[in-house]
């Protein structure tokens, strides 16, 4: 598959499809890696010859020596975590130099994440409890969303109500940062005091502006119009990678809403993300693995509560990188898939986690969903209330025994995994172009099956 000069990563799921993986062996084919979208609530991890790199808001093409590394406007970044990864990764004798931020990326600030936890302790203690029979019908009671906690939410709402909103930019201007904490950490300081949260830390806009001063200190060489930078590059012949965070079926607009994070995670947020119009992508390869999983609230039509989901859970160490939360496990959803691999127009899917179902005996997949009208679909319904009233038509597999973690190529495959990726392309409509049979770089198949 050849590649183009702007090519884009992205999860077809809920996350956690072992994009961190896929985009640092593309990487090594550009020479721009961009982050587009979600701040430190994603979490990649790579493997290189047995040593695990966990990165947060960094892009994954960080382990691929040279590549120029960017955070795009539609990030939202914490500065503290930031510093952090950069740090780690110097002190492992990585260059980040090469890292540069967008001055538009909005900043999370402390009362960012006391109030995603707020907000998420009042859904929880306070509507579900007062209004037990809210939905009677089986839909989703307006509950928590089960956040990561990293102030994802808040931050995304003051950069849509504007004013209060702090950019990285804003950080090496003194008086507006000053005049913005000041406003927002007034604003905030109504709701705690109403609210009164327990454990929970009031803002307190002194402090906040000297850290915010001494984290526009620490990036100041970073900071930059990362969208000329992106454009220039691209014009003098770069390569260049988006790299999406969380997934489609997070995507604020076209996930399962409300159950979802608040940013653009598909590929139609690259434009807005970076200021690179999608026009120009050449390559899209969809992440999914061989099975879903979904941390925090929300549907799962195909999720498995028994035994069968603990195993698949366990054999693929089924735990947030950023939270540690267990995550819920269940069947391969296609409809689903071939929904989000439309919205992203993938060209090619990446297969991940493939090893794990290994031994498993029949594999099931879900072809259409049963209404509660009696009709069956072959359409996504990405309305929460609407998903979570279907349940799956399956399809039947044989399953395979071998063990996987060697296989290199194609030809390599059991007959019956082979069957299994060769459905899922055909039924999905795009060619399934590499396959992961564990976490290392190596135990990766390149080519195309179906
Ligand atoms: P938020 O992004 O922290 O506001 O969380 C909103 C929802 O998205 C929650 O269900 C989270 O568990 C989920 N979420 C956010 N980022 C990721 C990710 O990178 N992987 C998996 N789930 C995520």
């Amino acid at each position: 598959m050849p590649t183009g000069s702007a090519n884009a990563v992205v999860g077809l799921h809920w996350g956690d499809e072992g994009k961190g993986k896929v985009c640092d062996l593309l990487a090594r084919e550009h020479e721009v890696v961009v982050r587009y979208n979600g701040g430190a609530n994603a979490g990649n991890s790579v493997v290189v010859n047995g040593e695990r790199f966990a990165l947060h808001l960094i892009p994954t093409g960080v382990l691929n020596p040279g590549t120029l590394l960017v955070v795009g406007n539609g990030v939202v970044v914490d500065p503290a975590k930031l510093l952090d990864e950069i740090g780690a990764l110097e002190a492992r004798g990585i260059d980040m130099s090469r890292l540069f931020v967008s001055d538009r990326a909005h900043v999370v600030l402390p009362h960012h994440k006391a109030e995603d936890e707020l907000r998420e302790a009042y859904l929880r203690d306070r509507l579900a409890a007062a209004e037990p029979g809210l939905h009677a019908t089986g839909s989703p009671r307006i509950g928590q969303i089960g956040t990561t906690k990293r102030g994802i939410g808040p931050c995304y709402a003051d950069k849509v109500q504007r004013a209060m909103a702090v950019r990285v930019g804003d950080l090496l201007r003194p008086d507006v940062l000053r005049e913005k904490i000041d406003a927002s950490c007034g604003y905030r300081d109504i709701l705690f005091r109403e609210l009164k949260p327990e454990g929970v830390p009031e803002p307190k806009a002194g402090e906040i502006l000297e850290t915010a001063l001494a984290w526009g200190e620490a990036l100041r060489a970073r900071i930059t119009d990362t969208t000329y930078l992106l454009h220039d590059r691209l014009a003098a012949g770069d390569r260049v990678l988006f790299t999406g965070a969380n997934a489609t079926l997070l995507d604020v607009d076209h996930g399962t809403y409300p159950f979802v994070t608040s940013s653009s995670c598909s590929a139609l947020g690259i434009g807005v993300g970076t200021g690179v119009p999608t026009t120009r992508l050449g390559r899209v390869l969809g992440v999914a693995k061989a099975y879903c999983t979904r941390v925090g609230a929300g549907p799962f039509p195909t999720e498995l509560t028994d035994e069968l989901g603990d195993r698949i859970r366990e054999r693929g160490r089924e735990y947030g990188t950023t939270t540690g939360r267990p995550r819920r496990c269940g069947w391969l959803d296609l409809v689903a898939t071939r929904y989000a691999a439309m919205l992203n127009g993938a060209t090619g899917l990446a297969l991940t986690m493939l090893d794990v179902l290994s031994g498993i005996g029949e594999l099931r997949l879900c072809v259409g969903y049963h209404l509660p009208s009696g009709e069956v679909t072959e359409r996504f319904l990405p309305d929460a209330s609407e998903l979570e009233s279907v349940e799956p038509v399956w399809e039947t597999m044989a399953g395979w025994d071998e063990d996987l973690g060697h296989v290199r190529t194609p030809g390599e495959l059991p007959p019956a995994a082979r069957a299994y990726v060769e459905r899922i392309a055909a039924f999905v409509g795009v060619p399934v172009e590499l396959i992961s049979v564990g976490p290392d770089r190596a135990q990766t198949i390149e080519g195309r099956l179906g």
